[in-house]
């Protein structure tokens, strides 16, 4: 065969390969509301950067007639490129051959891809559209996942790890997205669950549709299982590609400065009027990060579950940051389980890679009650504690309003090694709010009085003026300074400057047992 020929076949078999498992699987696959591999690949990367890997690779199993069934490629697309200038490397369940099913070759060609982002320091995006094992490969099939599982441990906290989910994903396969950093996902075609409706069924008796059992709204505001739900995919890869610009490529980065043009001296004079004279009155936290970050862009985490905390990053003067806040709008903020783990876990990521913790506090405390008790929010609570208190990143804190009791101390407090704590004027520093506070240190006064109501009255007031202010804190060093609203912006400028070459450490152990 001479030269000219070689490079034929070479086109023809690369021609073939780009084709997954042909042209009418691609229809079929358009006909179920879905992308192909390679479109989603498309759209995720940089216009021509895509350099894809083990193209012609196939599966090799000869069981159930399958050395019959060959696709180049073998069910995934995998390689690497650049997503606004950076370099990422990407793998893409390819539904159209044998369903994007995970056999031993696609396993190992999912391992490729994540031993050399390790190695290099690069983020990974996974692109979920998948029947799972492939049956017919049997155990190959499972040790191809567990192979995937255990690198996608290794690499926490190394380099970020990114999750899309464009399609089914059942059964173990749903533990790689829940290993990495972030999951995406995508609103009617896409679902996951460990076990399908049929099995429900069979086991519990219970009626399901997929969509109700694990669809994109499920797992984005009642199970917590992911970060981010789109409407389309064309959406879901801008989100992706919109969260990999905020990241560090790796955990030996430092988060990563943008030019963004706010001014870092900006007056936030709306900010002065932001709380309510009414301590019980809500307000929207939303309004105070958009207003102190770099052109009020504020990319949120977790936005539909557990809303009575805020995270996700921001700029301040062009440096990425992650926000945590509590929420005075949702159940006035209190701190419950749902949202200590939300905050534990978005705390945790920040600090993985470097990006320094705003926090924006106004908590009234942790929720009381039979059902908060009962699903451990005292674990829970710890979870965020520990967060708080392991993290070495600059950790800064803006009290706005309330911080009371055991909430007090967790969220990043001078004892959790929390760098500068701001209050505003408003700042409520205490062990719990003046009326409840006020039942029970003078009870007896209270009930003894000729008139109770008016004696409780009092004395809420006389404990507002001792204590529902920041001034004592203060005094004995809990807090850093009292700022003015309006200069909340450029003070955390200055102090995230200041901090710029924080070295914090932990002791020396294997690691630490979190509360999970
Ligand atoms: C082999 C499979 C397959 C599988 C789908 N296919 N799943 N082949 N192994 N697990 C094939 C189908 O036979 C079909 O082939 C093609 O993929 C497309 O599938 P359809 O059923 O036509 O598509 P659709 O109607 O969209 O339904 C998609 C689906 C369904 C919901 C994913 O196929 C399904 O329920 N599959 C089984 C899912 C499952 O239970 N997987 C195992 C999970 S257990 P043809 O040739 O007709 O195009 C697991 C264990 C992992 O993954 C444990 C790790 C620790």
């Amino acid at each position: 065969m001479n030269n000219e020929k070689r490079i034929l076949e070479l086109k023809q078999k690369i021609e073939k390969a780009e084709l997954g498992g042909g042209q009418e699987a691609i229809e079929k696959q358009h006909k179920r509301g879905k992308l192909t591999a390679r479109e989603r690949i498309d759209l995720l990367m940089d216009p021509h950067s895509f350099q894809e890997i083990d193209k012609l690779r196939t599966h090799t199993c000869t069981d159930f007639g399958m050395e019959k069934k060959k696709f180049y490629g073998d069910g995934i697309v995998t390689g690497y490129g650049s997503v606004k200038g950076r370099l990422v490397f990407v793998y893409s369940f390819d539904f159209t051959v044998i369903g994007g099913t995970l056999s031993k070759t696609v396993g190992e060609k999912v391992s490729k891809i994540m031993e050399t982002a390790a190695k290099v320091g690069a983020p990974v995006v996974g692109i979920n559209d998948s029947g799972g094992a492939r049956i017919q490969e049997g155990v190959d099939a499972l040790a191809g996942y567990t192979s995937i599982f255990i690198k996608n441990i290794l690499y926490s906290g190394v380099i970020p790890q990114i999750s899309a989910i464009v399609g089914p994903c059942a059964g173990g396969a749903v533990y790689s997205p829940a290993l990495t950093d972030f999951i995406f996902m995508v609103r009617k075609t896409a679902n996951m669950f460990l076990t399908g409706p049929k099995v429900v069924e069979e086991v519990t008796r219970e009626k399901v549709t997929s969509d109700e059992l694990g669809g994109a709204d499920v797992h984005g505001k009642k199970s917590g299982v992911t970060h981010f739900t789109c409407d389309t995919e064309q959406e879901l890869f801008e989100g992706i590609r919109d969260l990999i610009e905020f990241l560090p490529q790796n955990n030996t980065e430092e988060s990563p400065v943008a030019q963004t043009g706010d001014d870092p001296h900006r007056m936030c004079v709306e900010l002065n009027s932001i709380v309510p004279e009414n301590p019980n009155k809500p307000y929207d936290m939303k309004q105070v990060i958009q207003s102190v970050v770099d052109n009020g862009n504020f990319l949120e985490v977790h936005k539909d579950w557990a809303q009575n905390i805020i995270v996700g990053f921001a700029r301040l003067n062009g440096k990425s940051v992650g926000i945590v806040a509590n929420q005075p709008r949702i159940m006035a903020g209190v701190l419950d389980s749902n949202a200590s783990v939300k905050g534990a876990r978005f705390v945790r990521f920040c600090d993985c890679f470097n990006i320094p913790v705003i926090t924006f506090e106004d908590v009234p405390g942790f929720l009381p009650g039979t059902a908060q008790e009962y699903a451990g929010i005292i674990s829970h609570g710890a979870k965020l504690m520990y967060a708080y208190g392991e993290a070495t990143v600059p950790k800064l804190t803006v009290i706005t309003r309330k911080a009371y009791g055991g909430a007090y101390c967790v969220m990043n407090s001078k004892q959790l090694r929390g760098d500068m704590i701001f209050a505003w004027p408003t700042g409520e520093i205490a062990v719990m709010g003046a009326e409840g506070a006020s039942k029970i240190v003078f009870a007896k006064e209270i009930k003894q009085s000729e008139n109770p109501d008016e004696t409780l009255k009092a004395k809420i007031q006389e404990y507002r003026e001792r204590f529902a202010n920041p001034y004592v804190a203060l005094e004995k060093g809990f807090i850093d300074d009292i700022i003015v609203p309006e200069n909340t912006r450029f003070r955390l400028i200055k102090a995230l400057e200041m901090l710029k070459n924080k070295r914090d450490e932990n002791p020396p152990k294997k690691h630490g047992n979190i509360p999970l």
